[in-house]
């Protein structure tokens, strides 16, 4: 008879911090130096799709096809994600010798992203997420979504806060073992429901400075970072937090571009500077300001992560104008109309 495959799927969600994660305190751990904020975007829109399988008749190391390509995960990051859910499955096992020992059988992962991966759109938030979440599946950990997101942490610090929907904020903790530095649930998406994400791909290119590189060159280099950990996200964390619980746009959108405009402000401050903004993102941030000029007030924000796209975040009753009007503004802005495309105008994810 043949031998039994186990196998499971899950999806995971790509998610934008409103507050930056920029920094580790412990490069291994994928520690922060600071906590961060986010908005977990809808799984119809952009998501990783992930099949882990496992089998004794299964040969060789563990493999990952990511995108219909064969994809390295010999890295220590995703290594520290796989040794970690195996040995979980294997205290289970330990525990019931009835349990089949899938902890000792080749894994087999197959990814699918429904977006540019490396572009800056988060992929790794969302595939770590997934890869994660399928691995526990197969092995039928029962981890809580915090637990889960320790282990996603560790393949890419973003992935961590991919576990949860809606408003989801990343501790960045203080112990050494980073036992603490983990996601929870601010809110669910349902608190907040109108909130809608406009994603627009400005280069799907590969990102330049990885967020790996960008992140230690900004610690290493930048004096503006100290004031930016010290003074200036403890101050964003309790303000948006704030304005989640009290469903407030306006000081949610002011918050979210001061955000994005400090981190880039250090990366700017980096020695040699790094730019991951280009003259597309700049016109989108002054699309931004005539779109609220012209409303007398605050209904869309920008954001931008490590790349050129940006992300805007706006209420449902307002998709006419921000929608629109963006369209409208940038359709004359070289570089725009040939390459930028918008993935959706993006609801958030239901629970
Ligand atoms: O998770 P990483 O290592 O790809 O870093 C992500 C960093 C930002 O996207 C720029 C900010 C964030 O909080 O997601």
């Amino acid at each position: 008879a043949a031998e039994k495959i186990y196998r499971a799927s899950t999806t995971a969600p790509v998610n934008i911090a409103v507050v930056k994660y920029w920094g580790k305190r412990d490069a291994k751990l994928n520690l922060a130096t600071n906590s961060s904020l986010s908005v977990t975007l809808s799984q119809d829109d952009l998501r990783t799709l992930t099949t882990a399988t496992c089998s004794s008749s299964y040969t060789g190391d563990d493999s990952l096809t990511l995108n219909g390509a064969p994809s390295d995960i010999t890295g220590a990051r995703t290594q520290a994600c796989l040794r970690e859910l195996r040995s979980l499955r294997q205290a289970l096992e330990d525990a019931d010798a009835a349990l089949p020992k899938l902890s000792a059988m080749p894994l087999r992962l197959v990814s699918e992203n429904n977006f540019p991966t490396a572009a800056g759109l988060a992929s790794s938030a969302a595939g770590f997420a997934a890869l994660v979440r399928a691995v526990a599946d197969l092995y039928e950990l029962r981890s809580l979504p915090t637990d889960l997101s320790l282990i996603a942490r560790q393949g890419s610090g973003s992935a961590c806060r991919s576990l949860f929907g809606g408003y989801v904020a990343w501790r960045h903790g203080t112990q050494a073992d980073g036992l603490d530095s983990r996601a929870e649930q601010v809110a669910p998406a349902s608190h907040w429901p109108q909130m809608r994400a406009l994603v627009l791909v400005v280069s799907a290119a590969k990102k330049g400075v990885s967020s790996t590189s960008g992140m230690q060159q900004t610690v290493g280099t930048s004096d503006l970072f100290g004031e930016r950990v010290a003074r200036v996200v403890p101050k964003h964390m309790d303000a948006m937090e704030a304005a989640v619980a009290a469903r407030d746009f306006a000081s949610f959108a002011e918050v979210s571009m001061k955000d994005s405009n400090s981190f880039h402000a250090c990366c700017a401050d980096t020695y040699p500077p790094i730019y991951y903004m280009n003259d597309v993102s700049r016109a989108a941030v002054r699309a931004v300001e005539a779109i609220n000029e012209a409303a007398g007030k605050t209904i869309a924000a920008y954001t931008f992560d490590a790349g050129p796209n940006a992300v805007i975040y706006y209420l449902e009753e307002n998709s006419g104008p921000v929608v629109g009007t963006f369209y409208g503004l940038l359709r004359g802005t070289e570089g725009w109309k040939d390459e930028a495309k918008s993935y959706s105008s993006s609801s958030i994810q239901l629970d």
